[in-house]
């Protein structure tokens, strides 16, 4: 232990700290003093005397011990991380200079065709093989739901909720195993989301999945720091200021529960990351997963067409005198890098109105081998940064105090020549759509050209990715127009939900969808993987839904003919605090009344016939 007498003689202001010393277990008094020693007195200065305040003391202490063990390397490592990386923020160093962006390698498959069935094909025989990582620890301020983001509703004709969604799609990549296995599941909570996302869990069954193959952890909050030096920045005396670390702690957990090197030695060989509120990511999975597999890829990072400064990263290979990466250029750091090298006139739009690069999504797909090694070298820390509001231009004070912090898809900072990155660039909302905005804020976006992201925008896309595997099957589909929702748009329909145990890949779609017509306002729900519709018609604003067990095979004839859903919107009174509605529904300003939709559910295996 470092002998830390002198300290605690010379500062009158640690006189209570002296006093209260002999009462701590050895470890306490042993990391006091480290911090001590570290420069952190601020932490200890001006404590009661024995006796008085004694719960708040050993609180206090808890948490400090609580940090320590999470952060690898314990709270020094912490202190002297911030220290390097805020003297670096000070400097305002550019992290870019005497680099130039350059197209990154990538695999565009923004259309469908050969290519895309290709890589599809490939992707399906890697599904035994893949763990999906689900980073749900965010808060979500600018949707601002009351609860869970997974707990809220992707659509709302049935309500499934997206972590329902993502379940049955676990669910359905298992039932397209060549040689079945449980896929692993691993859920990234926080102190804010782990409790309700185990009760969502556990009071659904886990929506059908083993207990065993859901893992979750936890992200803890990290200390925040109010100076140059590194000082952990208190809320009063006893008490920590506290604050995320960002969903770069992923990297960090898996590599700390020892979970991401258990999995590979079973035999997985990548991990599929994904958001909690983009229900979209299952559309382009099979064939970003074919990419990475025979492109690879130790790092794909699944991408968009970008907009012109819009809040997104922008994925570039940035070349140098010392050789190339591909990373992710955070928006803020886009503008002047293009003005400093290939464009004058910064992130401005292409021919096609697109930004030069295309647009990370946070959907990542990472190869195993590479990640278990580049996680035991960095212990999980991946390219933390800092990002301290300063109050003077010496950058001397901070106007509060910061932290550091951390983003998953900064993971190739870490790579070298050997490992291979790549980019797979799919249709925007065929493979994103997020959940993210509340709708006051998306109608501005809308209003402004950028993407509204909202409960409503989410939904529309998700009804979208049905039709279009219905085109693309050949079917005619009659797309109706868009109407404003207090600003936002929602394309009325038609309205199809293909589940994920009916497709996974559109070569499924094609072989169980002959022929057939669906109307702009109908609706289709089809859940089972047996089902095939034979010349279907559905007209004016029809809808039909069609369930069935493993077993049943059930083909679906003809036309169909009923009142099906009508979009109700949702008034003032409806939409306000006091109201009943659920939260789901008023954060989208409508819903949807069953005025007879036909619904057909086969709970025994046999062959059956639906037609009207
Ligand atoms: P978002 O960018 O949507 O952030 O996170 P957010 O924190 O959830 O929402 P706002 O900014 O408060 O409105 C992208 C993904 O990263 C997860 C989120 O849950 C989401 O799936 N995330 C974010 C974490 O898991 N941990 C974090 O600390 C931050």
């Amino acid at each position: 232990m470092p002998n830390i007498d002198n300290m605690l003689s010379s500062n009158p202001a640690l006189k209570g700290l002296k006093d209260n010393l002999a009462q701590f277990s050895e470890t306490r008094q042993e990391l006091i003093a480290q911090l001590l020693v570290a420069g952190q007195t601020q932490l200890f200065e001006n404590w009661d005397t024995p006796g008085v305040n004694d719960e708040a003391k050993d609180a206090f202490l808890t948490s400090l011990e609580k940090i320590n063990t999470n952060y690898p390397g314990g709270l020094s490592a912490y202190i002297s991380n911030a220290q390097i990386l805020l003297a670096q923020a000070k400097e305002s160093k550019n992290p870019f200079e005497g680099l130039s962006p350059e197209q990154p390698d990538n695999v565009n498959l923004s259309e469908f065709g050969d290519k895309y069935d290709h890589y599809e094909t490939l992707g399906l025989q890697q599904f035994e093989k893949t763990a999906i990582v689900l980073v749900a620890g965010g808060l979500g301020e600018r949707l601002g739901y009351n609860g869970i983001k997974l707990d809220i509703a992707v659509e709302t004709l049935e309500s499934t909720s997206y972590l329902e969604h993502y379940a049955s799609s676990i669910k359905a990549m298992e039932a397209r195993m060549t040689n079945p296995r449980l896929l692993p599941f691993i859920i990234m909570v926080s102190q804010d989301t782990g409790p309700k996302t185990l009760k969502t869990l556990e009071s659904n069954n886990y929506f059908g999945l083993q207990k065993e193959q859901v893992f979750i952890l936890q992200q803890e909050l990290v200390p925040a720091i109010s100076d140059n030096n590194g000082s952990l920045a208190l809320k009063k005396t006893y008490e920590l200021i506290l604050k995320p670390h960002g969903h770069g702690d992923i990297h960090m957990l898996l590599y700390t529960s020892g979970l991401a090197e258990k999995l590979a030695n079973k035999g997985i060989e990548h991990f599929v990351f994904i958001q909690d509120t983009n229900g979209q990511v299952i559309n382009a999975l099979p064939a970003a997963l074919g990419v990475s597999l025979e492109k690879e890829y130790d790092f794909n990072s699944i991408a968009v067409n970008r907009i012109p400064g819009e809040a997104v990263g922008a994925l570039a290979k940035l070349v140098g005198p010392k050789g190339e990466l591909t990373l992710n250029v955070e928006y803020n750091q886009l503008d002047p890098l293009l003005r400093d090298t290939v464009s004058p006139e910064g992130d401005v739009p292409n021919a096609q109105g697109f930004s030069m690069f295309p647009g990370n999504i946070n959907i990542l797909c990472i190869r195993l081998t590479s990640y278990v090694r580049i996680l035991k070298e960095s212990q999980g820390i991946i390219a933390e940064f800092v990002n301290p509001k300063y109050a003077d231009a010496s950058k001397t004070t901070f106007k509060k105090p910061t932290r550091l912090e951390t983003m998953m898809q900064d993971l190739p900072k870490l790579f070298g020549p050997g490992e291979k990155v790549g980019v797979t660039i799919f249709a925007r909302e065929w493979s994103f759509s997020a959940n993210k905005n509340n709708i006051v804020d998306a109608a501005a976006k809308y209003q402004a050209g950028s993407p509204p992201e909202s409960s409503a925008t989410a939904e529309d896309h998700f009804y979208m990715a049905g039709r279009s595997k219905l085109q693309e099957a050949g079917m005619t589909v009659n797309a109706a127009d868009n109407e404003l929702i207090l600003g936002v748009p929602f394309q009325l329909g038609p309205k199809v939900i293909l589940r994920p145990s009916f497709a996974m890949t559109l070569a499924e779609v094609r072989n169980k969808v002959s022929g057939g017509s669906i109307s702009d306002q109908a609706s289709l729900i089809l859940d089972g993987r047996d089902i095939h519709l034979e010349g279907l018609e559905l007209s004016g604003s029809t809808a039909l839904i069609i369930k069935a067990c493993d077993g049943a095979k059930v083909t679906v004839k003809g036309p169909f003919n009923n009142e099906g859903f009508t979009l109700v919107k949702l008034s003032e009174e409806e939409r306000s605090p006091e109201s009943t509605v659920p939260e789901y529904l008023k954060i989208r300003a409508y819903k949807f009344e069953n005025s007879g939709a036909q619904i057909y559910e086969f709970n025994e295996p046999g062959e059956y016939t639906v037609e009207n």
